[in-house]
Formats: C-alpha cells, structure tokens, sequence
C-alpha cells in the first residue's frame, strides 16, 4: 500500500455528537490531522434500533463516506456500532478501522470493591461483546449494565447550548446503582461516546467516591500509532462535519463544532 498524501484525513463516525468525545484528545496528540466528522443524524439514535439494522447501516454508510473522503483511517467513535458492526465494517472496507469498545479492562484494574457499571446504550448494554469483554478482562468482579437513551439525548441538547434534563442524569445513576449490589460501584464506565459531553452532571449525581472512566483517550494513542510515520499537513486544517439529513434535526450549530477545529458544516 503507498503511504497516504499529507491531506487524507482522519474519518470519525457516530450517529450524533458524541463522537466529539473521541476527536478532542485525537487533536490533542495529531494537531494538523485533517478531519472528517460523521454524524448519522437520519439514523440518530442507535441505541433504539435493532442489531440487524446497524449492521447492515454502518458498514453501507461507512463505505459511501470512505469513498467520497477517502480517508488514511476511520474511527467508528460509537460504541454501539463498534459493539456490532466492527466486524462487518473490516470485512467490507480496506483500510484502518478503530472501534470504541466499552473500557472494561482499565475498569477492573481500577475497581476497589470488584463492582463497576456500565453505562451504554439499550443496544450496547445487551451486545455479547460486553459479555465477552467481561469474561476477558473482569473475571471475578460483578459487572452492571444499564441501558440509558436520555443522556443520548441529554448530550445532544448539552452541545446545542440548551438545557439538560435533571432526571435523565439522576434516572441514569439510579438504573445502576438500584440492581442487587449496586451500592458498591466504585467506578462507571461511560460506554457511550455521548456521555462523557456529560461528565460533570454524572459526576454530580454519582458521588465523589466513584470514577467514571471512558476509552477516548486509549483510541487517541490508538490512531498515533497507526499513523505512526505518516506524512500530515504543516499546519492545522479546518476540519469538514457532515450529517446525514433528518427532517427533523437539522445539524448544530458551526459555533458547537468549532471548539473541535471543525470550519463547515455539510449534509449528505
Ligand atoms: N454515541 C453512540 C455510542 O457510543 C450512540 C448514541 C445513540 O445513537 O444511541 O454508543
């Protein structure tokens, strides 16, 4: 394969805003990377729909965006569709594909009292990855799940500057620490691209005495690596934001994305 020229740009994918969470520290360590951000918002969110569907969706809208971009790398920046269409997007593409998994491992490394939740979405929470993520790396500690659309939502209007519903954040704590044992969570893992744009809410809600933790800055280290050698642009680019068009959610503003080194706003 030739080395790609300095313009081929990083390509991160999410339904929505979350993705974000992974683009900032990615930033942090590829300053001139040129960028592409997807966000699927005729698809938005991807933790209601079924397995089938995401993945037969990801890997056909991915191949469309890798053709029209052509970027050195993708980043699917979504756990649900990394959870359930990583394999299918390899297969169907020929080039690198990072997947934003739930961070397990640092978890169990981390835990104190052997009890960590998670925190996804419906359809991350009930993925066999998350079973054999646990089996792997969390083998004798006691993993909780729950499934929490309203800080999908909650993310998403946070971003846009408007206000978050106090009871998505309180119903989202709840729903991990009312199941058996669940008092004990010291440590969260925001398994859920999205939710990190809420750290300091969940924070507030979960108690000083708990962790949240999410993969974003491992996947940054992750690209370097794979890029490692790559020839970049001199100086930093405006980065390119695309969303899939949904009647009824029009993209956010430019002034949200600009924060991210996003300079344009397309629809697709
Ligand atoms: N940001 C996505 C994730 O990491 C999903 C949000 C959604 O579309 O439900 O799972």
């Amino acid at each position: 394969m030739h080395p790609p020229p300095p313009d081929a740009p990083l390509l991160f994918f999410d339904s929505g805003l979350g993705g974000l969470t992974v683009l900032g520290p990615t930033r942090a360590l590829l300053p001139t990377a040129p960028i592409v951000y997807a966000a699927d918002y005729a698809g938005l969110p991807y933790g209601r729909k079924s397995d089938e569907e995401l993945a037969a969706r990801v890997p056909a809208l991915l191949g469309r965006l890798v053709e029209r971009y052509q970027p050195r790398l993708a980043v699917i920046a979504c756990n649900t569709a990394s959870t359930i269409a990583l394999g299918h997007v390899r297969a169907a593409l020929d080039l690198p594909i990072v997947g934003t998994v739930p961070a397990i491992k640092p978890a169990a490394e981390m835990t104190k009292t052997g009890v960590i939740g998670v925190l996804g979405t419906e359809a991350t929470v009930r993925q066999p990855y998350v079973d054999d993520l646990s089996a792997r790396f969390a083998d004798g500690k006691t993993v909780l799940r729950h499934g929490s659309p309203g800080l999908v939502t909650g993310a998403e209007a946070k971003l846009r500057g408007e206000a978050v519903d106090p009871d998505a954040i309180a119903h989202a704590i709840a729903g991990l620490r009312d199941q058996p044992g669940g008092d004990a969570i010291d440590v969260i893992i925001l398994a859920c691209t999205h939710f990190p744009l809420l750290q300091h809410e969940l924070q507030e809600a979960a108690g000083p005495e708990v962790c949240l933790i999410d993969g974003a800055a491992g996947i940054a280290r992750r690209i370097a690596h794979l890029t490692q050698g790559q020839a970049w642009p001199d100086t930093p680019q405006p980065g390119i934001a695309v969303f899939t068009r949904s009647d009824d959610r029009p993209p956010p503003p430019l002034a949200a994305l600009a924060p991210y080194g996003i300079g344009s706003v397309e629809t697709i």
